[in-house]
C-alpha cells in the first residue's frame, strides 16, 4: 500500500515537472525554473529563512533570473544588475505595484498606504503629498533645526549614561532608536514622542513599540493563503484576526494623535507639520482626505522609516568598532574639516566624502531590505529574452548582488575605500539599496542626512571601545529586513578634546 502510494506520488510529480517546467516553459519561454516543482506547493518548501540567503544559494546555483513557482503564484527572482536594470528602467511601470497579499488588502486599507496603493492617480498624490510635507524646500529649513536639536539631546543623553554607568556601557541602539523616532514625530506632529530617559518610554511610547513590532512581524511572516487559494478557508482565520486586531489597534492609537492634535492647534500653528498639512486639504475635501490617510501616513513614515535608518546607523558604528582604523581615519578627515570648536553641521556633509564612503559601504554589506520590498506585474512582459507573465512577483535579491564576487573585489570585507572615486553614480545597478524607478524609497535623502550628521557628531564627540576588547557580534537575524541579533552596546567616553564645546551644550 505503501509503495503504491510513493509509486504513484512520484509519478504525479514527474508529470507534473514535466508539464509545468518542460512543456510549459518550451511554449511559453518562461524563465529557468528549478528541479523539483512540487505538486501544489511548487518551490515553496524551498523558502527557508534568513531568505535573502537562501536565495542568494539558489540564484548561485542555478542562474541570476529564475521562476519560482509559489503555489499558485509566478516569482520572479533576479540577482544580476542588468536584469534588475530590465525591471526597473524599460519595464518600470508594469512593476509598479506591489504584490496582492492578505497584509496589503487589510493594512493598506481603501488605498490610503503609499506603499500599498496600487500604482495610479492615487498613488501618485500619495506620492506628492509625502515629498510635500518631508522633502520640499519649505521643510528643510525646519528639517535642519530639528536635526540639530536633537543631536544635541543625543549627545547629552550619551554623555550622561557614559558618565552614570559603572563601565561608560552605552545601549547605542536605543539612544538611535530615540533619535529617529522623535525627529519623525517631530516631522509628522510638530511635538517629540520620548521624553523620558534612554530606555524609560513611557507607557505610550511602550505601546506604540509594540504596535510596530507586531507590525513589522506580521508583514515579514509569509502568509500561505496568498500562495494556496484553496487553503485560505482553512488557514485565513487567525491570521486574518490578528491583522484586523492590529490595524483596530494601530487606528485607536495613531486617531488618539490627530485629536490631540485638533485641541492643540491653537498652539503649533505656526509650525508646518504633516498633520497639519492634512488636516487642512481635509477642510477643502473631506471625502478623500479622511483621517484613515492621516493615520496611514504617520504610520508609514514611521515604520518605513524609523528601523532602516536606525539599523543602518548600528551596522556602521559596529563596523567602525570591528575595524578602528577606519573610525581613526574618519575622524581625522573630521578634525581636518571641521576642526573641535564647532559641531559637524550640514553644510559640511559635502567636505566629508570618506564619512559618505562608510555609509555607502555599510549600506552595500548591510542592506536594511536585502530583498527590497516586493513589485508585481501588471503586464505580460520580457527580461533577459524570456517571457515573464502578468501577476508575477518580483523580488530583486540586492543582498546578494551587493556581494557578489564577480562584481566586487574580496566582496565580504569592509573597504569604505572602494566607494573613493565613485561619487555621482549608482555603478550599473550594482549598489541600490533604497531600489530604483518610480517607486523607490522616497525617504533616501532624509534618511543619507539623518544617517551622515548623527555618525558626524557621534565620531567627533566621542571616543568609542569594544566590550572587554571582544569583536562586535554581526549575526544576522532571521527575518525578512536585516537586523542585528544582538543590539549594540558599546564603551564610550567623550573626547578630552572635545571637552570645552561638550560643557557648553
Ligand atoms: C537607510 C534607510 C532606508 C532604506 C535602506 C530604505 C529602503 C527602501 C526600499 C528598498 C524601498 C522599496 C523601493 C522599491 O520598491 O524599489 C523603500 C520604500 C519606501 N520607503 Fe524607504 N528606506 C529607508 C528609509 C526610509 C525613510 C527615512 C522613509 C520615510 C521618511 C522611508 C519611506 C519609504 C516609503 C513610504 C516607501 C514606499 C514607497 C512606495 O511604495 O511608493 N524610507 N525604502
Ligand atoms: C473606507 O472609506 C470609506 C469612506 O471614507 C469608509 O466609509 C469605509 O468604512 C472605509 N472602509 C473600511 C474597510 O475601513
Ligand atoms: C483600491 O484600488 C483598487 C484599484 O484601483 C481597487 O480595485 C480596489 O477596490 C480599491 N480598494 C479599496 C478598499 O478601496
Ligand atoms: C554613495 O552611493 C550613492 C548611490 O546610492 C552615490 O550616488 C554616491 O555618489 C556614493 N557616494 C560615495 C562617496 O561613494
Amino acid at each position: 500500500m505503501e509503495i503504491l502510494y510513493l509509486y504513484m506520488s512520484l509519478i504525479f510529480v514527474v508529470l507534473s515537472y514535466l508539464f509545468t517546467s518542460h512543456f510549459g516553459r518550451k511554449f511559453s519561454n518562461l524563465p529557468p525554473t528549478i528541479f523539483p516543482s512540487l505538486p501544489v506547493i511548487g518551490h515553496l518548501y524551498l523558502l527557508k529563512p534568513p531568505l535573502h540567503q537562501t536565495l542568494a544559494k539558489l540564484s548561485i546555483k542555478h542562474g541570476p533570473i529564475l521562476n519560482l513557482q509559489l503555489g499558485s503564484r509566478h516569482l520572479l527572482l533576479i540577482s544580476s544588475p542588468s536584469a534588475s536594470q530590465e525591471c526597473f528602467t524599460k519595464n518600470d511601470v508594469i512593476f509598479t505595484n506591489r504584490p496582492h497579499t492578505l497584509y496589503g488588502k487589510i493594512i493598506g486599507n481603501n488605498n490610503t498606504s503609499l506603499n500599498w496603493a496600487p500604482y495610479g492617480d492615487n498613488w501618485r498624490n500619495l506620492r506628492r503629498i509625502a515629498s510635500t510635507a518631508l522633502f520640499s524646500m519649505h521643510s528643510r529649513k525646519e528639517f535642519h533645526d530639528i536635526l540639530v536639536d536633537e543631536e544635541k539631546l543625543l549627545i547629552r543623553k550619551i554623555q550622561n549614561a557614559s558618565v552614570s554607568s559603572v563601565h561608560s556601557h552605552v545601549n547605542v541602539k536605543a539612544v538611535l532608536n530615540e533619535l529617529m523616532l522623535n525627529i519623525m514625530m517631530r516631522i509628522i506632529s510638530g511635538n517629540r514622542y520620548f521624553v523620558g530617559d534612554i530606555g524609560a518610554a513611557d507607557e505610550e511610547g511602550k505601546q506604540f513599540s509594540e504596535i510596530l513590532e507586531e507590525t513589522f512581524l506580521l508583514g515579514m511572516i509569509p502568509y500561505l493563503g496568498d500562495f494556496l487559494p484553496f487553503l485560505r478557508n482553512f488557514v485565513q482565520n487567525g491570521y486574518k484576526n490578528k491583522l484586523i486586531s492590529l490595524k483596530n489597534k494601530r487606528d485607536i492609537f495613531f486617531q488618539g494623535f490627530i485629536e490631540q492634535f485638533r485641541k492643540s492647534e491653537g498652539v503649533v500653528k505656526n509650525k508646518k507639520t504633516m498633520i497639519q498639512l492634512l488636516l487642512s486639504l481635509q477642510e477643502s475635501d473631506p471625502n478623500y482626505y479622511t483621517d484613515e490617510m492621516i493615520r496611514s501616513f504617520m504610520l508609514i513614515l514611521l515604520s518605513a522609516g524609523s528601523d532602516t535608518t536606525t539599523g543602518t546607523m548600528e551596522w556602521c558604528l559596529s563596523l567602525l568598532l570591528n575595524h578602528p582604523h577606519v573610525l581613526q581615519k574618519s575622524r581625522n578627515e573630521i578634525d581636518r574639516v571641521i576642526g573641535k570648536d564647532r559641531l559637524v553641521e550640514e553644510s559640511d556633509l559635502v567636505d566629508l566624502p570618506y564619512l559618505r564612503c562608510i555609509i555607502n559601504e555599510t549600506l552595500r554589506l548591510y542592506p536594511p531590505g536585502p530583498l527590497l520590498v516586493p513589485r508585481e506585474s501588471s503586464k505580460d512582459c520580457v527580461i533577459g529574452d524570456y517571457n515573464v507573465p502578468r501577476g508575477t512577483m518580483l523580488i530583486v535579491n540586492q543582498w546578494s548582488i551587493q556581494r557578489d564576487p564577480k562584481l566586487w573585489n574580496d566582496p565580504e570585507s569592509f573597504n569604505p575605500e572602494r566607494f573613493e572615486g565613485l561619487e555621482g553614480t549608482r555603478d550599473g545597478f550594482k549598489f541600490m539599496p533604497f531600489g530604483f524607478g518610480r517607486r523607490s524609497c522616497p525617504g533616501e535623502g532624509l534618511a543619507l542626512h539623518v544617517i551622515e550628521a548623527t555618525l558626524g557628531v557621534l565620531i567627533q564627540c566621542f571616543d568609542w571601545e569594544r566590550l572587554n576588547g571582544k569583536m562586535v557580534d554581526m549575526t544576522e537575524s532571521l527575518n525578512f529586513n536585516l537586523v542585528k541579533v544582538e543590539p549594540l552596546v558599546a564603551k564610550c567616553k567623550p573626547r578630552a578634546e572635545m571637552k570645552n564645546l561638550l560643557d557648553q551644550m
